[in-house]
């Protein structure tokens, strides 16, 4: 019987950090309301150089470098990302000419948002366990600040720009213990973001192409949601909340985390939680918390990890690790 393991993990975060206090001079905002809503202090913006393409690389370098697995060794390349720079071909494909991968299968999710890096690891896993590949790279990498509305206080302050990575490989023993994947497309109104490609001219869209969020109702969707998710990822895991060694969650908002952690018995010193400093990276959140907290060795190898995303679809998976 083949699993999957985590081999390596790698980040990338842009150099320009922007605080509540810079926002607080350009929209009626203050650092006080975005702390006490949201737990976010600061997050990192990109520079005009920097594309989805290339924080990938560098997240996707760092976690090969960390595997010892040359990028001419992966038989898989996924990209999860909501920010390309084209419709078509996928990020991943540009990553692969730019990592030198050879001809290995190589896509963008993107339609996942948030939860797109747990879509990618679920595919991934699956396509290891069969004995169809060896090693896979799965990235979440994001643009979030090209796809907000900086006049709109309610979507703006919450996000950031950064890319995380894992390379998945082979192994006989678990690894991966097991992943779940589930969206709801009756939710769609509460997060996305228009737009215009593949619309009649009648029915063109007029706004502008920006991030849109029904911020409340998604806050009450996402406690309920995850809540059954991990009672799910528990029962399909054959382990109870005890044995879990940290979270490593979504990093949308300090009060779902917290609400999770109570909910798993958890303190804060087990929660992986970068989105004081991060903000809201979408689907590149959670490889960026996992990998921060892998290089400062407080995650250590035979930790029992659970990881969850939950975002636009409405999508949400999670993943029970043996890290
Ligand atoms: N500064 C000051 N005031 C603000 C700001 C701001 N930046 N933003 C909103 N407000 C005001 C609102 O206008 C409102 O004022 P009003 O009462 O006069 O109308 C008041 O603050 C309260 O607004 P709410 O939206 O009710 O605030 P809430 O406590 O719900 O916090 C938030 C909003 C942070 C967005 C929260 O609802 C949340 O985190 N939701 C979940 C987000 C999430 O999980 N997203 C999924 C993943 S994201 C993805 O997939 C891309």
């Amino acid at each position: 019987m083949k699993y999957s393991c985590i081999r390596g993990t790698g980040s990338y975060l842009p150099a320009q950090v922007v605080t509540n206090y810079d926002l607080e001079k350009k929209i009626e905002t203050t650092h006080q309301w975005i702390v006490e809503r949201t737990g976010i202090h600061s997050r990192h913006i990109a520079e005009d150089h920097e594309s989805a393409l290339s924080m990938a690389e560098a997240a996707g370098r760092a976690a090969l470098a960390m595997a010892g697995i040359a990028a001419a060794d992966l038989d898989m390349i996924i990209v999860a990302t909501t920010t390309p720079e084209r419709v078509f071909p996928a990020t991943a494909c540009e990553l692969q000419a730019a990592l030198g991968a050879g001809q290995c299968p190589a896509f963008d999710l993107n339609a996942t948002a948030c939860a797109g890096f747990m879509y990618g690891i679920g595919i991934a896993d699956q396509f290891i366990r069969t004995g169809k590949i060896k090693h896979a790279l799965v990235i979440g990498s994001e643009m979030m600040s090209r796809i907000v509305d900086w006049s709109d206080r309610r979507t703006c302050v919450l996000f950031g720009d950064g890319a995380g990575a894992v390379v998945l490989s082979s192994s006989d023993t678990p690894g991966i213990m097991t992943t779940c994947l589930h969206a709801d497309g009756r939710f769609v109104d509460m997060l996305n973001i228009p737009s215009n490609l593949g619309r009649p001219t009648s029915r063109k869209f007029t706004g502008q192409a920006v991030l849109n969020m029904q911020g409340n109702t998604l806050f009450r969707q996402a406690v309920n949601i995850l809540g059954g998710l991990f009672d799910e990822t528990l029962a399909a895991g054959g382990v109870s909340a005890k044995e879990i060694d940290w979270l490593i969650p979504h990093q949308a908002n300090l009060r779902i985390i917290d609400a999770m952690a109570k909910k798993l018995d958890l303190p804060t010193e087990r929660v992986a939680i970068t989105l004081a400093t991060h903000a809201n990276t979408s689907s590149a959140s959670i490889p960026l918390a996992l990998d921060g907290s892998v290089r400062d060795g407080r995650i250590k190898r035979g930790d029992l990890l659970l990881l969850e995303g939950f975002g636009g679809g409405l999508a949400w998976g999670s993943a029970l690790v043996r890290f």
